[in-house]
């Protein structure tokens, strides 16, 4: 039996079903969403809803000083602050909405999420838990995930469970989750502990690792798979080994693929993003809390360290009938654990800065150095990636870019050759080049319009004590120097 007309069969079943679905979101049969299974859509985030409530990070820090100490100034405490974030966030739901909101806020500050708290863009009027971003109770209440029931069947978008405890017939109790197998007085009455082996994986940090496209479900950032697919996971070496690490261990971890001991671990989760430890810095130092100022300067300093040790160059020449042609460039990422750069890969800079000279001075080769307005001239060699949205052209901001038209980032343990064409004056005998890797968190142009966007109630000026966005500062990973014969 058939209740259409056989004329518009297809056409009727297909409109009938948009109009039971009623939703503009999530249409795809690609990439189908549950949205029953995931409330919180466009974030995958679940809560095992009950009273329990979810504990500040100063409450944990109370009998966990040290791992306190260590996350308090890590980019996770700053994940929801974060004026970048804030301007961005601001700049999304004037573009698309406020539904967006709740996907980028599923990993920039769940609980504020789950519970209802955040009503959108900015700081004012908010709880601790909610302004503490990605916080103790965050991670030791992860009880799952659903990473291979998203709509990608990867790992995306927030796809864990948040279970902070259960209510039982004589009350709360709370419970958190972390490696071990709980010691007898574990919690000392305030919770309970469960042995947790998501813990000791990767798969904890990747629900929100994996940047997706809001409802198309495009990798927009892709640090976890990265990861998986490259030598670090074959040989278990985790985000963990590098990042929950000092710098010393860290390298021990990349270098020789070694498990640090148990003793090891600590808390500061330290990446790459030395601008915004800066710039918390300051907001720190003017507001008087010395004890953070320090504590955001170790990070930026651990920062720049991690940044320096990351990659190696190697230069060559190349020589065409017996003369000097080319100059060829070898970048290798020697201790990231996933691409160099990664994550947000079209936001971030890492490129090749290269000058050449003679033996009088003169300049015969330059490549990559700045514009006076701090922007990156359009040829120099850049690592990194451009968005494109869904006509095809350039596009910035993750609402919009549903693919990459070019990625240039640099694979675990792997390289990238570049090469520079040379031509010295006949009379020069040899050549003298410098090359550098250097890296900033974001173009000039772009780093202005973020900060230009942030919400009214977060004062620049006031709290950060920038009149205006300065000089974005940049990192030199590498610097390496030769010296080449003309001819050979
Ligand atoms: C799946 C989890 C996830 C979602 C969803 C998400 N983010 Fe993020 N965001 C991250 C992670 C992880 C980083 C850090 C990446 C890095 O350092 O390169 C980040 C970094 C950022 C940064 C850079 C901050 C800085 O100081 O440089 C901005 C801005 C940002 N996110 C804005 C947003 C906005 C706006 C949305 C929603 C449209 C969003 N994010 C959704 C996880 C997420
Ligand atoms: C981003 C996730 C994350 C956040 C945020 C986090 N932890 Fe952890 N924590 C972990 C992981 C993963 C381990 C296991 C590390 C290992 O392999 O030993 C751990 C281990 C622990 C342990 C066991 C002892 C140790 O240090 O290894 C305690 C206690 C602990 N965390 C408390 C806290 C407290 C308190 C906070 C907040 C100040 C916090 N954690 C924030 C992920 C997190
Ligand atoms: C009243 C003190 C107290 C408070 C408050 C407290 N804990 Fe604990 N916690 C303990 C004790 C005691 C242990 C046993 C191990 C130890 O001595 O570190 C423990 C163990 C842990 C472990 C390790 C569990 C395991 O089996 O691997 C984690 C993770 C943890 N706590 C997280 C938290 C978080 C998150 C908070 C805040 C929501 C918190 N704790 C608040 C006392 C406390
Ligand atoms: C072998 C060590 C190693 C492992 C394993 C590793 N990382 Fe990294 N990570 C690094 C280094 C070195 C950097 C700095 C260079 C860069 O930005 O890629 C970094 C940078 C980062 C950044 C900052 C990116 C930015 O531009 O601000 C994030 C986020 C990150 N890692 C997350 C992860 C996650 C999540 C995992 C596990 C899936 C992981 N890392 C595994 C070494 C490692
Ligand atoms: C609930 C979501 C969430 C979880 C779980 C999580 N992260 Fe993150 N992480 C973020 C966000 C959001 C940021 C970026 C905040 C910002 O830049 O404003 C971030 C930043 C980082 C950075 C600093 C990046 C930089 O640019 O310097 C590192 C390193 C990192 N995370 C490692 C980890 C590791 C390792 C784990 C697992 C043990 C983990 N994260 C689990 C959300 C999360």
């Amino acid at each position: 039996m058939n209740r259409f007309h056989p004329l518009c069969t297809l056409a009727c079943a297909a409109l009938f079903l948009a109009l039971l679905t009623g939703s503009s979101l999530a249409a795809s049969k690609v990439f189908d969403v549950d949205l029953e299974f995931y409330p919180y859509y466009p974030s995958l985030i679940k809560w095992n809803k009950s009273s329990v409530p979810f504990s500040e990070p100063r409450k944990c820090g109370g009998c966990h000083s040290k791992q306190y100490k260590e996350w308090n100034g890590s980019v996770h405490s700053l994940a929801f602050k974060d004026p970048v974030y804030q301007g961005e966030l601001n700049k999304g739901v004037k573009a698309v909405g406020h539904d967006i909101a709740r996907q980028c806020e599923g990993c920039h500050s769940p609980a504020g999420v789950v519970t209802g708290e955040i009503k959108g863009p900015g700081n004012a009027g908010l709880s601790d838990m909610a302004l503490a971003g990605v916080s103790c109770d965050i991670c030791h209440s992860v009880s799952g995930t659903t990473h291979w029931q998203t709509p990608s069947h990867e790992p995306e978008n927030g796809s864990f469970i948040l279970t902070p405890g259960v209510e039982t017939t004589s009350g709360q109790t709370l419970i958190k989750r972390g490696p071990f197998k709980p010691s007898d007085n574990c919690g000392a009455g305030f919770h309970k502990c469960e042995e947790s082996s998501l813990h000791l994986q990767a798969d904890l940090c990747a629900g929100c690792h994996q940047v997706y496209h809001y409802d198309s479900h495009f990798p927009i950032e892709a640090t976890y798979l990265e990861w998986k697919h490259g030598p670090y996971a074959q040989k278990e070496v985790l985000c963990q080994d590098c990042h929950m690490v000092e710098t010393e261990t860290f390298k021990k971890s990349a270098d020789e693929f070694r498990k640090p001991e148990r003793g090891e671990y600590r808390h500061y989760f330290n990446g790459a993003n030395f601008l915004l430890s800066y710039l918390a810095a300051g907001a720190a130092k003017k507001g008087g809390d010395e004890k953070l100022a320090k504590s955001l300067m170790q990070q930026y300093d651990m920062a720049v360290e991690r940044l320096k040790s990351a990659a190696d160059l190697e230069l060559s020449p190349v020589y065409r009938d017996g003369r000097l042609a080319e100059l060829k460039v070898r970048v290798k990422n020697v201790r990231a654990g996933h691409n160099l750069p990664t994550s947000l890969t079209n936001v971030r800079e890492m490129w090749l800065e290269v000058i050449a000279k003679d033996e009088s001075g003169k300049v015969i080769l330059t490549s990559g150095s700045l514009n006076p307005d701090g922007t990156l001239p359009g040829d120099a060699r850049n690592f990194h990636s451009d968005g494109m949205g869904n006509d095809f052209h350039f596009a910035i901001d993750p609402w919009k870019v549903t693919a990459f038209s070019r990625h240039e980032t640099i694979p675990p343990k792997g390289y990238k050759d570049v090469y520079y064409g040379m031509t010295a004056p006949a009379e020069a005998k040899a050549v003298t080049i410098e090359a550098k890797l250097r890296f900033r968190q974001a173009d000039q142009k772009v780093a202005e319009a973020l900060l230009g966007a942030v919400p009214k109630d977060i004062d620049l000026k006031a709290t950060y004590g920038l009149e205006k966005v300065p000089a974005l500062p940049v990192v030199d990973m590498v610097v390496r120097q030769a010296n080449f014969a003309t001819t050979k």
